[in-house]
Formats: C-alpha cells, sequence, structure tokens
C-alpha cells in the first residue's frame, strides 16, 4: 500500500542514507520531527529556569562560574535545535508561539521544583545522564540537520553530567547534613528522572512509526533500563541509599529490575498539573511579552534598511 515514493524513502532509511531539508519525505514523518524536535528544543529553554534560579546562590565563585556556562550551552542546543526544525519549514516563531499557549510540550522533569543547592547537582547527575542516554543515539537520528545538531549537544551534555556528578559527590562525601540533602535530592529527582524517557512502550503511541523511520533508536524502556543500570553503582559508590527498594540485580537478565514510576502522575504532569508547570509557562510567556519591543526594533530597522536600499 505504500506509494514508490514512500518506497524509496524506506529504502533510504533502511540504508541509513540521511534524509535532508530538500528531499522529498513523507507528510507525517514531517509533522513527526516538527513534533520531536520542537519539543526537545522547549525542553533545552524551559530547563533554564529551574538551574538559573540557583546562579545568584551557588555556594563558591567557581560553582557559579560552572553553572552559568551550563544553563548558557542550554540556551545555545535550544537555538541549534529550533534552526534544525525550521528546516523543515516552520519558523521559530510559531515554534514558540506553540509552546507558550500550550499547544506543544517540553520535557515533564522540568515541571519538578529545585529546591537547594542539592538538587542543582542531582539535575545535572541524573536529568542531563538521562538526556544523553536518550541523546546519543539520536545522533544517527535519519534526518540529518537533527542528527548533526546532536553531536555538539552530546559533547556539551556529558560535561554537564559531570559537573552535576561531581557536586552531588562533594555533598555525599560532606557533612552529615550535606549527605543527608544529597539522599534527599535523589530521592526526590529519581522519578521524575525516570519519566524523562516516555511513558512505558506499551504505552508509547509514537514508537513503532518513529522507530521504523529512525526519528527513534530505541524504545523508551531500553533508554530507561539502560539509565537505571548505568546510576544504580553510580548511587553505591557515592555510598548513598537507592532510592527504590525495587532496585536488585536480575542476573538472569543482567539488568537491574525496579519500580516503574507512578504513570499517572506522569500523564497528569504532561497534562499541565505538575507543580510548576504554571510558574514555568508564565515566565516563558512574560520572557517572550518583554522582548517584544527587541524584535519590533529589530523588524523596524530591517524595514529602514531595505527602503533605503530600493530608493
Ligand atoms: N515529557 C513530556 N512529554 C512526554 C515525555 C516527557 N518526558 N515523554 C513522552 N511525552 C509525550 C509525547 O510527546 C507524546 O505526546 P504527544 O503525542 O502529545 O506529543 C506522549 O507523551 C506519548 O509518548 P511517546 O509516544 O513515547 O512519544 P515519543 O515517541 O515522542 O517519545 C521521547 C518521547 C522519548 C521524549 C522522544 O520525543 C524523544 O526522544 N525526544 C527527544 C529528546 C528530548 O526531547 N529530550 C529533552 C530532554 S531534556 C533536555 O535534553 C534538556
Amino acid at each position: 500500500d505504500m506509494s514508490d515514493q514512500e518506497r524509496e524513502f524506506q529504502d533510504k532509511i533502511d540504508a541509513d542514507i540521511k534524509i535532508e531539508p530538500r528531499d522529498w519525505m513523507p507528510d507525517d514523518y514531517r509533522a513527526t520531527l516538527i513534533r520531536q524536535m520542537g519539543q526537545h528544543a522547549h525542553s533545552e529553554i524551559v530547563g533554564q529556569l529551574p538551574e538559573g534560579n540557583w546562579i545568584t546562590r551557588a555556594p563558591t565563585l567557581e560553582r557559579k562560574a560552572i553553572l552559568l556556562a551550563k544553563v548558557q550551552d542550554e540556551a545555545g542546543h535550544g537555538l541549534y535545535l529550533y534552526s534544525a526544525a525550521e528546516t523543515l519549514g516552520v519558523t521559530r516563531d510559531e515554534l514558540t508561539e506553540m509552546l507558550l499557549d500550550g499547544r506543544m510540550k517540553y520535557s515533564s522533569i522540568f515541571n519538578y521544583p529545585t529546591l537547594n543547592w542539592a538538587d542543582i547537582g542531582a539535575v545535572g547527575w541524573l536529568v542531563d545522564g538521562a538526556a544523553i542516554m536518550n541523546q546519543v543515539p539520536l545522533q544517527r537520528t535519519s534526518y540529518g540537520p537533527y542528527s548533526r545538531a546532536m553531536i555538539r549537544i552530546c559533547k556539551e551534555e556529558s560535561f554537564h553530567q559531570r559537573q552535576g556528578y561531581d557536586a552531588i559527590r562533594k555533598m555525599a562525601e560532606g557533612t552529615v547534613a550535606q549527605k543527608k540533602m544529597a539522599q534527599d535530592a535523589l530521592n526526590r529527582l529519581w522519578y521524575p528522572s525516570l519519566m524523562m524517557f516516555g511513558p512505558s512502550d506499551k504505552d508509547s503511541v509514537h514508537s513503532a512509526q518513529s522507530m521504523a523511520w529512525k526519528i527513534k533508536i530505541n524504545t523508551n524502556d531500553e533508554l530507561r533500563q539502560k539509565f537505571v543500570d548505568q546510576t544504580v553503582p553510580q548511587i553505591e559508590y557515592l555510598d548513598l541509599d537507592l532510592p527504590d527498594e525495587g532496585i536488585t540485580w536480575n542476573a538472569q537478565r543482567g539488568h537491574y529490575d525496579y519500580t516503574d514510576p507512578n504513570w499517572s502522575e506522569f500523564f497528569d504532569v504532561i497534562k499541565g498539573n505538575g507543580p510548576c508547570n504554571v510558574d514555568r509557562l508564565a515566565a516563558r510567556n512574560k520572557a517572550w511579552d518583554d522582548g517584544a519591543w527587541v524584535r519590533d526594533g529589530l523588524m523596524a530597522n530591517a524595514r529602514k534598511k531595505a527602503a533605503a536600499k530600493m530608493a
């Protein structure tokens, strides 16, 4: 039931040939990429909010400089991804407006608060750790501009993960009170981090088609398991308690067993009812409104220049 054009397209995908902006592509392939890349870009931008919140309160000048650099990197990732998405025929303004009025999503994780400095360490360690687990395979995604953007993003993201692990290690090896903060941050951010990979495979409506098109390389549960397997030994190295009593090594599977997140909480958060959804969208709307005069000024200047050229 595939047309010749669709058959040819799928053959290219199967042969690992990248799809480029001017190549023919099915409408749904384009729409799926716009959804995923746009959502990914929005996550980078909204993701600056929970960490930006702590730049002025970092415990040392060094930690402040590192956090500032990291938050700037996230802005860069967002702009990279918006540019890559624009090659599909949608503008950055359109994407932004869809974020601001709730038509598009951003990652569930950023609807949880960062309550103290230990949370900032845990965000780098767990949230960026989960983000890389998902993004490394996306370097091989079928759409050329997306895959190339991922290469640089992954390099920066691994620095972010290491700085987070370093910050949390310092707390875990610190005073009794500091170690307690590290444990509390781990306990609170564990399940929200597992949720970043998306719903369990049986509820993942997009996975089958996205994997056939190599927009996605792995299923949500595959990557979640990989993340658990990587992180449990790190928790043990830090001498912290496991955040889930269900975590046990399963020699038969060669993986850690673990307790699934509370999926009704996940679906509730992505519907807009998480602890920070309202604040996050209000902050982005305010930034957009406050920046209107800059956009208007740039457009007025561009029009003036164009008129002068015509005259
Ligand atoms: N947060 C918010 N929404 C989510 C999340 C999440 N963690 N996971 C899944 N969803 C949404 C999907 O967008 C989809 O809703 P929609 O149809 O309204 O768009 C629904 O839940 C069903 O999920 P899936 O069918 O599994 O969706 P999909 O195939 O898109 O998989 C995934 C989700 C794994 C997040 C995928 O989109 C992806 O790999 N995206 C790129 C990576 C990314 O966005 N990373 C941001 C992380 S944070 C950071 O990097 C700073």
